[in-house]
């Protein structure tokens, strides 16, 4: 008792005298702000993200913290701090860049104490005043207020605290998971012979025509196929089928593999007419590892890796070139130097990319296919040429080199934008009334139809971010896939913020038109500086298996010389990605929140139906999944669990209960069958 007595005065002391000793002020730069996870460079204290002296709106400040959207750092205070303030906004080494607009949030407690609202490049500084008494833990968020993080230099200067008692408070980037160690879930695919990949394949009459049997087993191993149509040839010792088809029309094929061990064959069904890419692209893309260091040298080497690792056959098939092929229009860099286009006004690439008809030659010899990268405006993303004034021959040029993938992004079209919309060639594509988002629509409207113009299938990728809804207009303008939102990075808030929210588009994605969550973040990735993913093991099986039940392009972002075990488990799961290339095209939405737990469902062509049940919260959950027939399901479900390719159960839909543990930030991946 006395005890308390003697601590209650020390406490009575403590507090009264606040003002004068023990209250205090923690400057936010002297936290280790380190450890803040942001979409771009690395954090600054008392610095901009570039490294410059803080500057907003003008004015210069001495303290704070130099951060990128999406930015968030997490710190303890566990009821230390009464107070927080800050001056907020854009560093003006942006530059004015019209890109650059960012929000700034406080949380206290999982609530929003504070908002910024949408700041710009300019804006002058705002002041933020936050009461913290009894908050426990705070997050400083800066978001990329939903148009991509590009320019997005994030100040939050003069930041500091005023506390009781505490002399400095913990961060962390993100809340604190239990490590766990990689685990693989793949089980190994046998040495007999299996025909992975999609059912279907789409293909336009008259479009060469190539198509690779993905077929894991031993080798040596020999295909055939029957009721091969006339106009197509098949390779017995590749499996790559060739060819053309002149007329329009379904047909259904039996592919068989063979090796000394064994035999599989498979129904594949061939649609010659309008539509190509009937189930989601998958393949390669040079961006989230390489970005604007990319060389022919990186991308040879990732078509080779693609083989050598086996990828080739579960289905992965495109190499695709990103930004950073053309010249750039102001680089430092002598490689980047050189004509934007020849006499004739057809593209030169830079000389990183000597000849770009042998690179999508080198490719399709390995039984892949190649894509490319260009913006409707003067320049890319990346500040390189790119196809304004030159759509047509654009096209026509990368037909010619042998390009069956052109991923198309706005950028520096905004700057020419209202002009073509007044161009007289371009007001015809419209005849008297231009549609709701005609501005929107036109550059790709204009690229689609150049595109379709050459006698050879390109998948068509609308990189544009999302804007004016374009899930409803983009299959109109022939888009094979377009992207729903800005640019991932490996951290968890980006991958699972753009992931858990896509049930706005899906209903518009069917065969031949895919919505795009953006490509993936596991394994080496780092625009240019490589590190591992930063999603932990549990994160990356939600990654794949949710962007495999979204329907989602798949397109590997990381160094194909560099997979680790863990990286190629995670993507040659043929069950998983079976999901994902599944010919009904349906794309999975939310059906159920529950807390921290997330059920999503997509609809399978063989009438079963897969669940992905998540968990968004930092500890395990064990939870029940029991509604069954509101679902949809009826009578004896046969449960399997898709990762471990394995039945777990078999549950009654009337009355049947599904117990899971989900990992933290993890996935429960099942498919539900009607048993026999
Ligand atoms: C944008 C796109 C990225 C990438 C870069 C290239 O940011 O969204 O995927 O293509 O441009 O500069």
């Amino acid at each position: 008792m006395k005890f308390r007595i003697a601590l209650a005065l020390v406490w009575a002391f403590a507090v009264s005298t606040a003002g004068l000793v023990s209250a205090g002020t923690i400057w936010l730069d002297e936290l280790d702000i380190h450890s803040a996870v942001q979409g771009w460079g690395k954090p600054h204290r008392n610095k901009s993200v570039d490294g410059h002296p803080l500057s907003i709106g003008g004015q210069q400040f001495k303290h704070g913290f130099g951060t990128h959207a999406e930015s968030t750092l997490h710190i303890e205070l566990d009821g230390g701090a009464t107070r927080f303030s800050a001056s907020v906004g854009v560093d003006d080494e942006v530059n004015k860049s019209p890109n650059s607009s960012v929000e700034f949030i406080v949380r206290g407690d999982g609530k929003a104490l504070w908002k910024s609202g949408v700041m710009r490049a300019g804006d002058a500084a705002k002041d933020c005043e936050v009461d913290l008494t009894g908050v426990k833990s705070l997050v400083l968020e800066v978001s990329d207020a939903d148009d991509g993080i590009d320019h997005d230099h994030a100040d939050w200067a003069d930041a500091k605290f005023e506390t009781v008692l505490a002399t400095t408070f913990a961060t962390t980037g993100e809340p604190a998971l239990v490590p766990v160690a990689p685990y693989l879930l793949t089980p190994p695919a046998p040495v007999t012979p299996r025909i992975n990949g999609a059912n279907v394949f789409g293909v336009r009459p008259g479009s060469p025509f190539m198509f690779m049997i993905p077929a894991t087993g031993e080798r040596p191993m020999t295909f055939s196929a029957q009721n091969l149509p006339q106009g197509l040839k098949l390779d017995p010792q590749t499996g790559r089928i060739t060819g053309a088809l002149s007329a329009r029309g379904e047909f259904t094929v039996t592919l068989h593999a063979k090796n000394s061990l064994g035999a599989a064959e498979k129904k594949f069904r061939i649609v010659c007419g309008d539509q190509i890419a009937l189930t989601p692209p998958m393949g390669w893309n040079s961006w989230n590892c390489f970005a604007g260091a990319v060389s022919a040298e990186h991308v040879k080497s990732a078509a080779d890796a693609m083989v050598k690792s086996g990828l080739i056959n579960h289905g992965w098939t495109y190499i695709n070139v990103d930004d950073f092929w053309q010249n750039h229009r102001d680089s430092r860099d002598p490689t980047l130097h050189g004509p934007f286009r020849d006499a004739q006004g057809v593209i030169v690439p830079n000389s990183r990319f000597p000849d770009m008809k042998g690179l999508a030659d080198y490719i399709h010899n390995l039984g892949l296919k190649a894509g490319l990268y260009s913006s409707p405006g003067p320049w890319t993303c990346g500040g390189c040429t790119a196809s304004w004034k030159h759509e047509q021959q654009d096209a026509q040029t990368y037909a010619k080199w042998g390009f069956d993938y052109l991923k198309y992004d706005w950028c520096s079209y905004g700057s020419v934008a209202d002009k073509e919309m007044t161009n007289p060639t371009n007001a015809k594509v419209w005849g008297e009334t231009p549609p709701k988002n005609a501005q929107a629509i036109l550059p790709y409207r204009v690229m689609g139809t150049f595109l379709r113009g050459q006698n050879r299938d390109m998948v068509f990728s609308l990189c544009q971010y999302g804007m004016a809804s374009v899930w409803q207009w983009g299959g109109s303008v022939s888009g094979n896939c377009w992207r729903t939102t800005g640019d991932i990075r490996d951290t968890w808030k980006s991958m699972s913020d753009i992931g858990f929210n896509q049930d706005q588009a899906a209903p518009y994605a069917k065969p031949g038109n895919w919505n795009d969550p953006d490509m993936l973040v596991v394994g080496q990735v780092g625009w240019g500086e490589l590190h591992p993913s930063r999603l932990t093991p549990d994160e990356q099986y939600t990654h794949i298996s949710l962007w495999c039940l979204l329907s989602a392009p798949l397109l590997i972002g990381c160094d194909m010389t560099q997979l680790d075990d863990f990286t190629l488990n995670l993507l040659c799961n043929d069950e998983v990605l079976a999901l994902d290339q599944d010919e009904l095209g349906k794309e999975a939405t939310c059906i159920l929140k529950d807390g921290d737990v997330r059920v999503y469902a997509k609809e399978l062509a063989d009438g079963g139906r897969a669940f992905g049940f998540f968990n968004l919260g930092v500890t395990p959950a064990n939870w029940n999944f029991k509604a069954l027939p509101q679902f949809g399901l009826a009578g004896k479900q046969l449960v399997r669990d898709v990762w471990r390719q394995k039945d777990v159960a078999t549950v009654d839909a009337a009355d049947g209960n599904l117990p899971l543990t989900i990992p933290a930030h993890g996935v429960v991946l099942y498919k539900l069958t009607a048993a026999k």
